[in-house]
Formats: structure tokens, sequence, C-alpha cells
């Protein structure tokens, strides 16, 4: 099978590391691995009518899946927050070949036919659209058809090109970066008609994904939305998963992995495959580059060390400012470590002193957790990186990372030995 969107895999020419391990990029069809949640999204795809929203924390695979059980079926849109609702429809039609001429007016505007500007994106679904243009199909024959749409109503132009170019799925992927209430208004009302019209469109759907805790946190629906709606969550992969990504990529760069480099992967993963491909990058261009026989300790450590350095910027800086630069105790800096260790990745006040008396030898009274407090406290303020972040049910609090890669950028920074004063204790 070929895999998309690589290059390197023509016949005769050896993969490299980039094109397998792909920390910034979904995982192309060789590498993907089936996840337990896969069926789940397939049967949502199939579902007459059924819309989909995919949530869940970032690089937990949510493009991936998406690409994956849609295949040529899809057509991807980017979201951007300053992007009107008009604006990604223009995308949508965009994405499905070379539209020459897309006109969107209000159908209440007097003159019909008069363009519509970025800002009457307020207007929605009141929208007549006119189209010429030649789309493409994704097929194999790669037909390129010519459509040309006089105002029909936006919902019937943009069903009508896309099963012109033979897709199914109308994907607004990275939807977490929409904050306008409006654009929001519009898709949900653009999901309740897409989802109206599936038995004439043979079942042409919307999938939304983006980043957050709830399916409403990403997009609030009306009952009569979320009637049509079936919201799957991604959480992080399983070990043994993140363990298949690890052996499926070394299997196709032929290079080989000790099991315990391979574990040590994994642990830091924590099953965000992101870490495993950025990591595993590093390590295959290490062995490649200084003609190594294998992947062992000492190799991934180096690999550690150099993935640590790329790892999402944002994390640098927020951990950088949580820390004390000085000072014996140092609380703050504890906290986050001994949390990164954990098993766990939610605790309440008293989990959180276990888990620091756990990994640090107590040195203040034990009876006076002030300092704990205070830390805490300041952990979750943006002037110290905003690391932490907490919630109340029931009168209780509740910590948690407010980027659950945390743990395993700390992690990385304690394996590559970045951390001195930890080491010195
Ligand atoms: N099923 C999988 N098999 C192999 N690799 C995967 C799989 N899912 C995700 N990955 C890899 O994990 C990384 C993150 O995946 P992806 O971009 O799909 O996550 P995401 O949840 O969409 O992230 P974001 O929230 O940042 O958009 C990529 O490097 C991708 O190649
Ligand atoms: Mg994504």
């Amino acid at each position: 099978m070929e895999d998309i969107g690589t290059s390197g895999t023509a016949q005769g020419t050896a993969p490299k590391p980039e094109d397998i391990f792909t920390p910034r990029a979904p995982a192309g069809r060789r590498m993907f691995v089936s996840r337990e949640i896969g069926p789940k999204i397939t049967n949502a795809l199939n579902e007459m009518g059924a819309q989909l929203i995919v949530y869940g924390d970032t690089g937990a695979g949510k493009t991936t899946l998406v690409l994956e059980s849609a295949q040529e079926s899809v057509a991807r849109v980017e979201c951007h927050q300053e992007k009107s609702f008009t604006d990604l429809i223009r995308d949508a039609f965009g994405s499905l070949g070379m539209v020459q001429e897309l006109r969107m007016t209000t159908s209440n505007a007097t003159e019909l036919g008069a363009e519509v500007g970025a800002g009457l994106a307020a207007g929605g679904l009141g929208f007549v659209a006119k189209l010429t243009g030649r789309v493409q199909t994704k097929s194999q024959s790669q037909v390129t058809k010519e459509v040309e749409i006089i105002e029909q109503p936006l919902v019937d132009a943009l069903l009508t090109a896309m099963g012109a170019a033979e897709r199914r799925v109308l994907f607004l992927d990275n939807f977490d970066h929409i904050v306008s209430d409006n654009v929001k208004r519009s898709v949900a009302e653009l999901m309740i008609a897409i989802s109206d019209r599936a038995d004439s469109s043979g079942n042409i759907k919307i999938v939304v994904a983006g980043i957050a805790d709830s399916a409403g946190e990403l997009l609030g629906l009306s009952d009569s939305a979320s009637r049509r709606t079936i919201s799957v969550r991604v959480a992080p992969m399983r070990d043994n998963e993140i363990r298949e990504i690890i052996a499926r990529g070394m299997g196709i760069l032929a290079i080989a992995i000790d099991d315990d480099a391979a574990k040590k992967v994994a642990d830091l993963s924590r099953g965000y495959p992101y870490v495993t491909h950025l990591i595993c990058l590093h390590a295959a261009r290490l062995v490649i580059g200084t003609k190594a026989q294998r992947v062992d300790r000492k190799l991934l450590g180096q690999a550690i060390r150099l993935a640590v350095e790329e790892f999402e910027l944002d994390l640098e800086t927020r951990f950088r400012k949580a820390i004390e630069h000085s000072g014996v105790s140092r609380p703050r800096t504890r906290i986050l470590y001994s949390l990164a260790d954990s098993r766990r990745n939610e605790w309440t006040f008293g989990e959180v002193r276990d888990e620091v008396e756990a990994s640090f030898e107590a040195t203040e009274s034990k009876s006076d957790y002030t300092y704990l407090n205070i830390a805490l406290g300041k952990l979750q303020k943006p002037e110290y990186g905003g690391l932490i972040r907490s919630w109340k049910v029931r009168g209780k609090t509740f910590y948690a990372f407010a980027n659950p890669l945390a743990p395993s950028y700390i992690q990385m920074l304690v394996a590559a030995n970045r951390v001195p004063w930890l080491l010195g204790e």
C-alpha cells in the first residue's frame, strides 16, 4: 500500500526517519496503528445522518483517526481563529479541488447576486451560493468534473460539490481555534441541515475535531443538533498501541531497538503518540547518522536530549517560569516533578502532598503544609507558567496538569539529565 503524503516511499528508495516518524503530521497509512476506539468512529461515519464530534487532548491522535477512518472521502478544512463562517465554507469548496468561482449571497439580500463580505458571516445558513468551477474526484481515475451551480441554497451547493468530488466527510479540524459564537452557531446549523439531507446526499456529513475536555466545550449544540450528533473522546493510546508504533516504525526503517529502550519510550509517551514519534524520530536519525547498530539505552538518552529541545516550545517557557531557580526547598519544582512521576492524572491536595512526600524526603515540619498550598496556588498563575489547573467538585479541590503533555516533558528533562538540582538531591 502506498503511503500518502510522504516522500521516499517510491520503490527502491529506503524510507527516511522523517517519512516514518512524523510528530508534527498525522500518521501515514503505513504507520497507522489501529486503536480500540477506531470502530466507534467508523460506525459513526457510516450511520445515516449522524454528525460527529471528535475531542480530546492535544497530540492524542484525533486528526489521524478521522483521516484514517474517512480515507479518500474526506475534505479537510483547518480552522483558524480569524476565520468567519463564509471563510470556512470557502475553504471547504476549495478543498474539493479547483473551484474557479464561488459567490455567496444572503438569501434575504434585496439584490440577489451581490457579493457577500466576511462581515455577513453571522448570516450563516441564510446564504445562497453560486458556484462555477471544476472539482477533482479522489478516485483512481482522477476525473475532473465541471460543476456549475446557479444560486442554490448554500447547503445544497456544498452537497452537490462534495458529491461531484466524491467526498462524504467535511472535516472541520482544529475547531478549538474557533472562538466566535456566531461561527459555532452557523456550523451547528449546517450540521442539522446536512443531517436532514443524509438520504438524498448519500450520507454526506460533517466531522468536527479539536482539543477539548468535552464535546460541549468544543461545540455547544441545541437539542435538535445533539440528537443528530455522536461525540467520541480520543483518550491517550494504550501502552501496547504505543509499543506497536515504535515496533512498526523501527521495523520499516530496519532499525533494531532494545526492549528496555522501547519500554522507556513507551513510559515517557504516557499514551501520547506525539511524544513517541518525536523521540523515535531522533533515535532513528542518530542510529543512521552515527552508524550505530541499534537503539540501546545510551543512544536513547542522546535522542531524548535532542527531542526535549524540540518539545512543544510553549512548555519550555512555562516550565522555566514555574520552577524556582535557587533555594533549598523549591516546593514548586518538587510538586511538578512528583506529579509528573505519578501514575494518576488528577489529585486532591492530600494526594499532591503524598506524591511530594513519596518522591522527596520531607524537609519541612510534617504538620505544616502551607508552603505546598501556596506553591500550588502559584503554579496556576500565568506569571508562573500556569502549568497546573484546579477545579472544585462538591467543595473539594482537584489538581491536574493544564497541558497533558507536561508530565512527558518533565520526565524527559529528568531522563536527559537536564535538572542538576534534582540530581544533586
Ligand atoms: N493511530 C496512530 N498510529 C500511529 N501514530 C499515530 C496514531 N495517531 C496519532 N499518531 C501520531 O501522533 C501524533 C499526533 O497525532 P495527531 O496529529 O493525529 O493528533 P491530534 O490529536 O490531532 O493533535 P492536535 O490536537 O495537536 O491536533 C502524530 O505524530 C501522529 O503521526
Ligand atoms: Mg489534530
